[in-house]
């Protein structure tokens, strides 16, 4: 898989129109999962495009919120990506912004894993360790069954792309936990860095 671009290029443009910390460091979560579930999944030679495809795949939604997956097909082209890169980007917003349909199993994962690493962080937050690296899976399925908590995160997108894999919505929790856990703390080194430079 080629993407057209490299990470420097990639994190360079998204820098350019993302500022806030929250969709920065969202940016380097789903990058850092998506790369986690490409070793996972048996497909560790496409490591890098799974992992660019994560970091870049919100790239409009800060500016242009009204136009997401729409934009950011402009902004793709500016850097060169590749159209597979560009289907797979739009493919994470299925049916909620987007009608294209995640085919590929790197598009199943990215719009499985998108929303679910956003109520992951939610109830990592409300942990006295702040973190998810001591989270089970119990204890977010409590999370996820009580509507109030993370309003904005989908449970219905989180159940319809574990549906997709053909995956327990267990399993789907299981493995992002774990793939969340492991990056965390150079996601958030990376975060300060890429803040610092801003
Ligand atoms: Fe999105
Ligand atoms: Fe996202």
């Amino acid at each position: 898989m080629n993407a057209g671009f490299d990470r420097a290029q990639g994190l360079a443009a998204l820098t350019k129109y993302n500022r806030e910390p929250f969709h920065l460091l969202h940016a380097l979560t789903v990058e850092s999962v998506m790369r986690w579930y490409a070793e996972d999944q048996g497909y560790g030679d496409d490591a890098d495009f799974w992992a660019l495809v994560g970091l870049m795949h919100d790239i409009d939604f800060e500016c242009w919120p009204e136009e997401h997956c729409v934009r950011c097909v402009e902004l793709l082209k500016d850097v060169n990506a590749s159209d597979e890169f560009i289907h797979a980007v739009c493919s994470h917003a299925y049916g909620q912004c987007s009608d294209v349909e995640p085919v590929h199993p790197m598009e199943k994962v990215l719009f499985a894993a998108d929303e679910l690493t956003g109520l992951i962080g939610a109830a990592a937050k409300m942990r006295p360790s702040r973190s998810c690296t001591d989270m089970e899976v119990s204890s977010l399925k409590k999370k996820f069954k009580d509507k109030k908590f993370a309003a904005g995160c989908s449970r219905d997108v989180i159940r319809q792309g574990a549906e997709n894999l053909g995956w327990e919505l267990e399993t789907l929790m299981e493995k992002t936990i774990r793939a969340m856990a492991q990056s965390e703390a150079p996601v958030n080194a990376e975060l300060e860095q890429i803040q610092a430079s801003l």
